[in-house]
């Protein structure tokens, strides 16, 4: 596929995911550092250099840029403490509900119109309902285009919201055992 433009929110997994894209303009952004120096040199190896790699929040480092592609694997875990043990304060956190980012992120989609639709990672037990109702007041709907089940690290597992595992389990958390699963997507985002 050829695109002029591509923005990947949280960048490193999205790179490797699609920035192979035929594209002449890639864009980047997180609130790292580490993962812009992640980014820019996974970048590096695949021999796609051109990139502008900005560090912010959310849309606010590209003001009202278009793009013909978004991707972003936002933190969307419920939990208000760092929640990866092996992984930056940033990496999963999402706030009570898990959607302290994930909403203003879906808000944003309205104002920078793409021409291919977005493609954003989600856990099922951050309500994909309340996704859908974002989005439609936008014009935009959603549909799944991969599934897949995840073990949750024990860490995690501890500090999941008791309100979102009483609300989800069975609906998007599972558990066998000692041990709890979380369902995950990839949203494909389009006009209505
Ligand atoms: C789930 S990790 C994804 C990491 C990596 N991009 C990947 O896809 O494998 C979420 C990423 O979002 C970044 N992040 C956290 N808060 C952010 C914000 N407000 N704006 C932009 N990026 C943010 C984190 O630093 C982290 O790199």
């Amino acid at each position: 596929m050829a695109a002029a433009s591509i923005w990947a929110l949280a960048a490193g997994y999205c790179w490797r995911r699609w920035a192979n894209w035929a594209s002449s303009d890639r864009w980047g952004v997180d609130i790292e550092q580490a993962a812009l120096r992640s980014a820019a040199a996974m970048l590096h190896a695949m021999l796609l250099e051109r990139a502008t790699l900005l560090r912010g929040s959310l849309w606010e480092p590209v003001g009202a840029a278009r793009f013909d592609i978004v991707v972003a694997n936002l933190p969307h875990f419920a939990a208000t403490e760092p929640s990866d043990p092996d992984r930056s304060p940033y990496w999963s956190m999402g706030g009570v509900d898990g959607r302290h980012l994930l909403d203003p992120f879906l808000a944003g989609l309205g104002m920078h119109p793409t021409t291919v639709s977005p493609l954003i990672t989600h856990n099922a037990f951050v309500g994909v309902d309340r996704t859908e109702a974002i989005l439609l007041e936008q014009g935009l709907v959603s549909r799944g285009v991969l599934a897949t089940t995840v073990p949750l690290h024990p860490a995690k597992t501890a500090l999941l919201k008791a309100a979102v595992r009483a609300r989800f389990t069975g609906a998007g958390i599972s558990r066998l055992g000692p041990y709890e699963f979380a369902d995950v997507q990839i949203l494909e985002i389009r006009r209505a």
